[in-house]
């Protein structure tokens, strides 16, 4: 029996025209205000990136929660500023874990509100499949690899054995969606971290600074973006 979800069963509704809503998780996708700037505070800018990118070796990424693909590309875009003029080796692999992977059509809509982005989005849309239903590997240059893995994050991210540098944990808001935060996944993510490894996340509610401290991080409290109180990052030991 196939049990691979799509995107009608995560039951897409679209405010403003282009940004996506799930009526299921009852949450956005990102910050009504702006997404891509939340990505930069949130997951890049919490996990060290880019200035961890500098010693040109190969740095692993690891994502809850795929989405629209907005956090890929403005990775992908920020990654490429400094290679564009001929600078910075080393390599970028992406492995996003998602449910409900998005047809071509609703991350192209989603994807255009940002022009900074123009190049990324056009760039994944030539590649995505128009109904993803199974596991998705993308290469983007020689340096830069996504996979997004189609399923249950634990179920899948516990049969995995690599490790990732940095993970970008976006789950819908806690809340929403608890399963996303729960102490066995992000003890899986905990174990799938390399020594020194670090996440970032928007969510700042004490269960999941728990569950994180639990499963082996070191967690923080910083600003939040666009006026949020808090959001949480933390280091896995290098020991
Ligand atoms: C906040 S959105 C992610 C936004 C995304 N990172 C972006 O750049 O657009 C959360 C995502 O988690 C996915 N999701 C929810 N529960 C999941 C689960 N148990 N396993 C894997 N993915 C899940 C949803 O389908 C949704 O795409």
């Amino acid at each position: 029996m196939d049990t691979t979800k799509t995107a009608e069963d995560a039951k897409l509704d679209w405010i403003d025209g282009d940004m996506p809503y799930s009526t299921l998780f009852g949450d956005h996708f990102y910050c009504r205000s702006d997404g891509r700037a939340e990505c930069g505070h949130v997951f890049v800018g919490a996990n060290g990136l880019p200035g961890r990118w500098a010693d040109g070796g190969a740095f692993a990424i690891g994502e809850l929660g795929f989405g629209t693909g907005l956090n890929f590309c403005e990775t992908l875009r920020i990654w490429r500023a400094p290679r564009a003029a001929g600078q910075a080796p080393g390599t970028l692999s992406f492995t996003s874990f998602e449910l409900y992977p998005m047809e071509r059509e609703a991350i192209a809509k989603a994807l255009s509100r940002w022009p900074e982005l123009t190049r990324e989005r056009g760039d994944l849309l030539a590649l995505w499949p128009e109904k993803p239903d199974s596991d998705v590997t993308l290469t983007f240059e020689p340096d830069v690899t996504l996979r997004v893995i189609v399923g249950d994050a634990l179920d899948r991210l516990s049969a995995r054995k690599n490790l990732f540098d940095a993970w970008y944990l976006d789950g819908f808001a806690p809340s929403r969606n608890p399963a996303m935060w729960s102490e066995e996944l992000m003890a899986a993510v905990c174990d799938h971290t390399s020594p020194g490894g670090t996440f970032a996340t928007y969510a700042a509610a004490g269960f999941v600074r728990r569950n994180l401290m639990a499963a082996g991080f070191a967690v923080e409290r910083r600003p939040g973006f666009a006026g949020k109180r808090e959001m949480l990052a933390g280091t896995k030991s290098a020991a």
